[in-house]
């Protein structure tokens, strides 16, 4: 089986991620994430903005809505330029994006004929109220970052930051895409995480480049392998309509080189064209000087499904008979499950509760007390549980237990009140 396939197959097989809708025969391109899904999820929307929001006194968050006005789609330039080309197979009926076929004639499915592209608007479009005319038409936002451009003065108004500063956010983008059968690489909705850094248009390559450098030491920070990594700078033509230089990291996936993340310098297009659609005035005024200009922008936009996809990835391991998720300590879904050695006896279960009880506190924790431990270490194994903690009948007489490592399988006698703070360390490490 193919790497891809076996990640596909752990993921349903153990709670990460479902098909969506799947007992109505699914959705194309949607996904559901399930209990352990969900916490890889937010263990790197929460260290992401840890880093980069929490961690750099300069830059703001905020949480924007999903529909806003639909004048601002106007003035993103989304309305018009937001568009990719579309054929459909006059055989079978798929349609493709003609930009990502190599033969824009045939159908790569079953060779038929093609149709002549025709352009198709990426935004999903909704109504507002009970009427669905021109007037009460929305739109679901195809990219978080305009939420931060609209909300640009609010923030300035509010915390009067000095030059550069940057607003964040992190939360679900929709898009219209009708390329299948690639996983969660790239889905009708996912979550971005996107900063606007905003700076003066002097020296905005020094900026880039430090980003560049963030967005590297970041997918390594996840547990991403460096040598699968690689910039690549579009070419003029093949650029978003408000970008001047992006540059996309690339992960080498099964089927080759595809972009994760994008940095783009939108220079001042998207604060320009919302002063000019909205009549206000999103000038920035230096505090110390008085001197007052239209601030241009570095954009670094990660993708949360496309950081989790090459995780999994590049975690998979099959050593000995065994399948391990070599997820980073921080990532993993549990950071450690607790058994007592059998189920069957009072005063062990009794007493790897009474563990359990106090790890969780702190830590997500396992409990496991079905089968025998070599099949408990198996399923911890599969699911990237860094450390069992198995408690015995040694732990009845001095208070320490088995704590078995995934990666190495080495076993050590740690106290329980020794525990919480192994875990820290190892985890922070
Ligand atoms: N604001 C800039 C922007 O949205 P983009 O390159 O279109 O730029 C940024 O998207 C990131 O969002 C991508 O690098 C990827 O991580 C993620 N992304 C985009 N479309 C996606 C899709 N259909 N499914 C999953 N992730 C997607």
């Amino acid at each position: 089986m193919e790497l891809m396939d076996k990640v596909t197959a752990l993921a349903k097989r153990r709670g990460i991620i479902y098909p969506g809708s799947e007992i109505y025969g699914g959705l194309a391109n949607t996904y559901d994430f399930g209990p352990l899904g969900v916490e890889l999820k937010n263990n790197i929307k929460r260290l992401w903005w840890k880093r980069f929001v929490e961690g750099r006194p300069e830059i703001y968050g905020i949480d924007g809505s999903v529909i806003a006005n639909p004048k601002i789609w106007e003035a993103s330039g989304h309305i018009e330029s937001f568009v990719d080309p579309l054929v459909e197979c006059k055989a079978c009926h798929r349609r493709f994006r003609a930009d990502q076929l190599t033969d824009s004639k045939k159908c790569p499915d079953c060779g038929g004929e093609l149709t002549d592209p025709k352009m198709f608007n990426g935004m999903f479009k909704t109504y507002i109220g009970a009427t669905e005319d021109e007037g009460s038409l929305a739109y679901l936002r195809p990219e978080t970052a305009q939420n931060i451009f609209v909300n640009f003065s609010n923030i300035v108004n509010t915390f009067s930051p000095p030059m550069p500063f940057g607003i964040a956010q992190i939360g679900k983008a929709f898009r219209n895409e009708i390329t299948t059968g690639q996983f969660i690489f790239r889905t009708l909705e996912f979550e971005q995480m996107e900063i606007e850094y905003f700076i003066r248009a002097d020296g905005w390559e020094k900026v880039f480049d430090s980003w560049q450098e963030e967005l590297m030491n970041w997918a390594q920070f996840v547990g991403i392998k460096k040598e699968k990594l690689r910039f690549r700078e579009h070419s003029e033509k093949e650029r978003s309509h408000y970008s001047k230089k992006t540059v996309d990291l690339e992960y080498e996936f099964p089927g080759g080189f595809k972009e994760i993340y994008g940095l783009a310098y939108r220079g001042d297009y998207d604060l320009t064209n919302h002063a000019k659609h909205s009549g206000q005035d999103l000038s920035y005024r230096d505090p110390q000087s008085g001197e007052k200009f239209v601030p241009h922008v570095v954009e670094p936009s990660l993708g949360v499904e496309r950081t989790l996809l090459p995780m999994l990835l590049d975690s998979y391991a099959e050593e000995e008979g065994r399948v391990i998720l070599k997820l980073k300590p921080a990532f993993a879904p549990y950071k450690a499950a607790v058994f007592p050695l059998l189920a069957n006896k009072e005063d062990l279960v009794g007493k790897a509760r009474e563990v359990f009880e106090m790890l969780k506190q702190k830590f997500y924790i396992a409990w496991d007390a079905r089968g025998n431990i070599g099949k408990r270490y198996f399923a911890q194994d599969e699911i990237g549980t860094p450390w069992c903690i198995t408690i015995d009948f040694d732990t009845l007489k001095d208070e320490t237990v088995t704590l078995r490592d995934r990666d190495t399988t080495k076993q050590e006698r740690v106290s329980v009140d020794k525990l919480s703070q192994y875990l820290e360390n190892k985890i922070a490490s």
